[in-house]
């Protein structure tokens, strides 16, 4: 498969990707939260698409295109999403902030001007114990508004 931009070999194997992606690739972006498919804590995408890697087989990924939270930006260069989340303060003990940014993300690689009630249903699957939820809205919808201008800007 490819992780990230680079081409990796993994053996055949049917335990989930998220294993092989936190022990082998040591990629520590996704979480381990539930290990059930129904926190969001362990998303990825797969060919640009959020997919909970706690209950995909890295077998059935073979081939596709991973993207972790290490393939999104860096300190240096940061995705907007994660711009936003760190400008807005949008965390508290932040375990659930990979399934946030990688939920998030997907949805803008869907939709590129989401409505506040859209982002709110794409992220209603996605939990935070912490109760960060209305912080962390706010954060997508800053990211909306800033990745807009962006476009605007490189259109003129
Ligand atoms: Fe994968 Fe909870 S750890 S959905
Ligand atoms: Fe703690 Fe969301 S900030 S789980």
């Amino acid at each position: 498969m490819n992780v990230n931009g680079r081409p990796v070999s993994v053996p055949r194997t049917s335990a989930p990707l998220l294993q092989v992606l936190r022990n082998d690739l040591r990629l520590n972006g996704p979480k381990y939260g539930c290990g059930m498919g129904q926190c969001g804590a362990c998303t990825v995408h797969v060919d640009g698409v959020a997919t909970r890697s706690c209950v995909v087989p890295t077998s059935g990924v073979a081939g596709r295109l991973i993207t972790t939270l290490e393939g999104l930006g860096s300190r240096d260069a940061w995705h907007p999403v994660q711009a936003a989340f760190e400008d807005a303060q949008a965390a508290q003990c932040g375990y659930c902030l990979n399934g946030m940014v990688m939920q998030a993300v997907a949805l803008l690689l869907r939709e590129s001007a989401p409505t506040p009630q859209l982002v709110k249903a794409e992220l209603s699957g996605n939990l935070c114990r912490c109760g960060t939820h209305v912080e962390i809205l706010k954060a997508v919808e800053l990211a909306v508004i800033r990745m807009a201008s962006l476009q605007t800007v490189s259109e003129e």
